[in-house]
């Protein structure tokens, strides 16, 4: 069994069960598969359950005694000091639309810390690696995190969930950030959007209610990159947080003022109400 000393063993093996899994994808993608709903706008299609049955026979031939936990599948609990997060198809909805962006996302945890991670897009053939106190790699060339230092010159991303949406306040965050930045991108994969900050085209991420497969290997992806991840209170992430915040670490505080000020109502810029606006539409 794997010691975890040589940890980088796992970062050859996981490349080829990623890649392999993401030409699987690219092979649905071209067919236009059917979708079909697992909530009220959470999707699913065959190719999110093959990728993951591929993934799961690749994992257990190669590591029997590891667990599994699999978006589509659920926990395959083995007692085992390693566990692998799985998100066989992470951006499922720009998936079924023929929106060219998601990703294949492993996360290892050995001993409840995380210890290598690979995300893998197949539309772009890029290839996310890390391991932990290794760095993080970019088809095979090591990445940073940017250094922008304010939050203002700062090209932010975020995510909105399929579950319970009526619930979710984050449109008042994109709200606010967005008018106290470059922007906010919502490009509909969260392990991308964590690989984005790692290699430094985002400063910033945050999504409410991720869940560990969308981001276990993100997540060490932007440590090993420089960045820090947090919750919206500046607490350690966890794989169980509800709230996760990542950035290039100099603009950490920033974002973090920006949340505590939103959920407290204050400094909030006003919506410009439709109603008036129609009003002097085309004046
Ligand atoms: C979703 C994507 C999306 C995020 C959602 C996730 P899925 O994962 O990561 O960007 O906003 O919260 O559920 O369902 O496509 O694997
Ligand atoms: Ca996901
Ligand atoms: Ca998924």
């Amino acid at each position: 069994m794997a010691s975890p000393t040589n940890k980088s063993e796992f970062i050859p093996a996981t490349t080829e069960i990623a890649r392999e899994a993401g030409a699987l994808l690219m092979e649905y993608f071209h067919q236009h598969v059917k979708v079909e709903y697992k909530g009220d706008v959470d999707l699913v299609t065959i190719a999110d359950r093959k990728s993951e049955a591929l993934i799961l026979e690749r994992i257990r031939t190669r590591w029997p005694s590891h667990d599994i936990l699999g978006e589509e599948g659920g926990l395959v609990d083995n007692n085992s000091d390693y566990r692998w997060y799985v998100d066989p198809l992470d951006g499922t909805t720009n998936f079924a639309h023929g929106f060219p962006v998601f990703c294949v996302s492993l996360g290892l945890e050995y001993k409840k810390r995380l210890v290598a991670g690979v995300v893998y897009d197949p539309t772009r053939d890029e290839l996310f690696t890390a391991e932990q106190g290794r760095g993080a790699y970019l088809n095979q060339e090591r990445i940073h995190v940017s250094k922008i230092a304010n939050l203002a010159e700062s090209l932010l991303a975020t995510g909105f969930p399929s579950l319970k949406r009526h619930k979710n306040p984050n449109i008042f965050f994109y709200h606010q950030i967005t008018l106290h930045s470059h922007g906010v991108r919502r490009a509909g994969s969260a392990a991308l959007d964590l690989c984005d900050v790692a290699c430094g085209r985002f400063d910033g991420f945050w999504e409410f209610n991720l869940n560990p497969w969308d981001t276990a290997a993100g997540v060490l992806l932007v440590e090993e990159a420089g960045g820090m991840v947090s919750d919206f209170s500046g607490v350690a992430f966890q794989l169980n947080s509800r709230e996760t915040v990542a950035s290039n670490g100099l603009i950490h505080a920033a974002l973090l003022r920006e949340f505590e000020a939103i959920f407290e109502g204050k400094g909030l810029e006003e919506l410009p109400n439709p109603a008036e606006y129609a009003r002097i539409r085309g004046k």
